[in-house]
């Protein structure tokens, strides 16, 4: 197991297999690469299935239990169900989409290996739900989310990004995972770094108040901090790593980009090392350097110092814990 200067062990990896996507949202960040690369491009700059696995199996040796596929769209990739059959065996797979290609590759995806999905879902209107991906296939996304249920992924988590454009959408969203049974709603505070627009952002303490009012329960996770609150029936987490001062804090992940670099935080793009194609000794050491050199970007153990975000000193002498 590998543990950072921060007490945080590295439990899980997100892997971005494309940043091809078939939307696209208004809030999309990119996996973190954000405008810096240029918008979202059909090159073919994509790791391959051999690279993955290779990736993957390392990072098994290293006692990573849990791997999620992402995008852009994950399933754009023709040998998606490949790599997800090749995924050792040891790693929990999920993946978030869209959910569009759901519908017909679902039940291969699950006999491959699959677990879990996230679909993102900001709105139950089809008129809203244009609005924020900027694309109308509002019904396929609906079918998605049906395949992956029938395929026995119970429960799907409805990623909603909440941001001043859904959040009027809130109350329903809310309702909708309270009537069906099979879903749970993951509300995903809006990351305005590497997007811009720092106005889109909204209250989150508001938000918690909202649904603390509601709950008959409320649980906290250690994954991230994170709240559950538990409505009517229905289940529904915060992800917020901007408002919550302990989110980076609890963060056991590592990210692989698209094109094949390994990085150590979402919003940093200084830590990027490439690692496709190479050794599984040279992915060792890769590896082994990133978490190394991981550093968490929100809360207060990052502080302002001239304009410039450094490590707050108290916690390079005394690292918290990752059960902290
Ligand atoms: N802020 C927060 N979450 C975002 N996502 C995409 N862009 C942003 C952003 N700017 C989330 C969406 C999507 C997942 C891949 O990333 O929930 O489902
Ligand atoms: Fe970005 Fe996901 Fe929307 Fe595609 S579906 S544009 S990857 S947030």
């Amino acid at each position: 197991m590998l543990v950072d200067e921060f007490g945080r062990e590295v439990t899980g990896v997100r892997v971005s297999l494309t940043d091809r996507c078939n939307f696209d949202c208004v809030y999309c960040h990119n996996e973190g690469l954000g405008d810096t690369r240029g918008p979202m491009d059909p090159q073919d700059d994509e790791m391959s299935a051999d690279d993955v696995v290779r990736f993957l199996e390392v990072a098994a040796e290293f006692d990573v239990d849990a791997v999620k596929f992402t995008g852009g769209e994950p399933m754009l990739r023709g040998d998606l169900t490949e790599i997800v059959r090749r995924t050792p065996d040891e790693l929990e797979v999920s993946m978030t989409t869209n959910g569009t290609f759901l519908p017909g590759r679902a039940d291969e995806l699950v006999d491959a290996g699959l677990e879990r999905v996230n679909v993102s879902q900001d709105a139950l209107d089809p008129d809203d739900f244009a609005k924020v991906t900027q694309t109308g296939a509002y019904e396929q996304v609906l079918e998605g989310v049906e395949a992956a249920l029938n395929a026995g992924l119970a429960p799907v988590k409805l990623n909603m990004v909440v941001f001043k454009g859904t959040k009027p959408y809130l109350p329903e969203m809310v309702d909708h995972v309270a009537e069906n049974d099979g879903l749970r709603l993951q509300l995903i505070e809006y990351m305005p770094e590497l997007v811009g627009n720092a106005d889109w952002a909204v209250d989150t303490a508001a938000m918690h108040e909202w649904l603390a009012g509601r709950a008959d329960r409320i649980e906290q996770r250690e994954m991230h901090g994170r709240s559950r609150y538990f409505i009517d029936g229905g289940m529904v987490e915060v992800v917020d790593p901007v408002g919550n001062e302990e989110f980076c804090a609890n963060c056991h992940r590592v990210r692989v980009t698209h094109d094949g670099y390994l990085k150590g935080c979402l919003n940093r793009n200084d830590d990027l090392r490439p690692m496709g194609e190479m050794t599984r000794a040279e992915i060792r050491e890769t590896f082994r350097e990133t978490v190394a050199n991981r550093v968490p970007y929100y809360g207060e153990y990052m502080v302002e110092e001239d304009g410039e975000w450094v490590v707050n000193e108290k916690y390079l002498d005394d690292p918290p814990t990752a059960d902290d």
